[in-house]
């Protein structure tokens, strides 16, 4: 993969950078600013070595159509807070007030083009629409960096086309993201664990398929455990299930059985008696969940087996929240694993926006992991083995 100084001198140069900026918000207050923050030694190294930086970033998903609530205003303001000088945000991503923007940049000066995806031809199926626009996206600069990790996996315009038109390269946390994710999926050191949560277990069927052949352990939490529960043939009460896919759920149990992988399900769990806050809680066993209660998170003597294979592990990759985290009564088990993580001596990635931003929002100290990755689906494909297209355009 080229890097950033194989795009030789940039004083001077339009260089055009792809970033994740993809950060939630609360209307127009950014939450977690973590993806800003992993853009700044790319675009830092931009400004010091002179170049005019123009930045392109998506925000949502607002399906072709510019929309004022998807505009990346408070990026922009954010941006400039964190490199210390003002960034100038285009009101639109190829038009005319795009081509002003760039043109009146300085060397060293940073702007940003607005969501690009309020631009239909970005995420279209179509190759010649995406090639249009990665064409008109290519006037506007000399050079393209690629450095939103979490896109990586989309076949996009600003993040694929784009590379084909321009001299290109990865940027640092392209490079960062790539070098620690891979020495999880190349030979990992042993014992690898990967411990896995989040809603729902259709997102994760590609990955389950793949540790299945990788992983020495496996510890499933979050929502998903409620379909491995069925699957064992316990009943889940209210909890989330997924009744398409317990044939399938089974096939994995089977499998990891034949395949001497250790699959790790709740032997307890946190229920509540209704979807909120301050529901009323009760810990049950986990193949005794009463009709009318509700799993929310892992229970208590979950909490320390996870606690304990985690510890013994040398290599362990952690995806999706164990429990609904943003409720303070639920977020023990996405606490207990992050602790065991931060205090373990095992090589330890955290992928997912989700459990990125759960490790932020519950005050862990991010250098106490070897690495929190800014991509979700990206880093799942990644852990699933598969070729990303982000990735392949750089390699040619
Ligand atoms: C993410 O949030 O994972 C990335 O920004 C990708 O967003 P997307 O799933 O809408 O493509």
């Amino acid at each position: 993969m080229k890097n950033i100084e194989s795009l030789g001198d940039l004083r001077g140069k339009r260089v055009l950078v792809r970033s994740d900026f993809n950060v939630p918000l609360d209307g127009d207050r950014i939450t977690d600013d973590g993806r800003i923050k992993a853009a700044l030694p790319t675009l830092q190294h931009l400004v010091k070595a002179g170049a005019k930086v123009v930045v392109m970033a998506h925000l949502g998903r607002p399906k072709g159509q510019v929309n004022p609530e998807y505009s990346l205003a408070p990026v922009a303001k954010r941006l400039g807070e964190l490199l210390g000088a003002p960034v100038s945000l285009a009101k639109d991503t190829v038009g005319e007030d795009a081509k002003r923007v760039v043109s009146e940049l300085e060397d060293g000066q940073v702007a940003l083009l607005e969501n690009i995806r309020f631009d239909p031809r970005e995420t279209s199926k179509d190759e010649a629409e995406r090639q249009e626009l990665a064409s008109e996206l290519a006037e506007l600069a000399d050079v393209y960096v690629s450095d939103g990790f979490g896109v990586v996996h989309r076949k996009q315009a600003s993040v694929y086309d784009i590379a084909k038109k321009l001299p290109s390269a990865a940027g640092y946390l392209v490079e960062k993201e790539i070098k620690s994710l891979s020495r999880v999926t190349e030979n990992p050191e042993r014992p690898y664990t990967v411990v896995l949560g989040g809603s729902k277990v259709s997102d994760k069927l590609g990955v389950i398929a793949n540790l299945l052949s990788k992983a020495d352990r496996l510890l499933i939490g979050g929502g998903m455990a409620y379909t491995f529960l069925a699957a064992k043939g316990y009943t889940v009460g209210q909890s989330l299930l997924e009744e398409d896919q317990i044939e399938i759920v089974k096939g994995y149990l089977e499998k990891a059985a034949e395949n001497g992988v250790e699959l790790v399900l709740p032997i307890d769990i946190l229920t509540a008696d209704r979807f909120a806050a301050d529901a009323t809680t009760k810990v049950v066993a986990a193949d005794a969940i009463p009709d009318d209660l509700m799993g929310l998170d892992i229970g208590p003597a979950t909490r320390e087996l996870f606690a304990s294979k985690i510890a013994t592990s040398k290599t362990v990759a952690w995806n999706g929240p164990m429990g609904v985290f943003e409720f303070d009564a639920f977020a023990g088990g996405t606490r207990a694993v992050a602790k065991a993580l931060s205090e373990g001596d095992a090589f330890s990635v955290v992928g997912g926006g989700d459990s990125a931003a759960a490790v932020r929002l519950l005050g862990f100290d991010e250098n106490t992991f070897s690495h929190i990755s800014t991509g979700g689906g990206a880093s799942l494909e990644l852990l699933e083995g598969k070729t990303l297209p982000g990735i392949a355009v750089l390699e040619d």
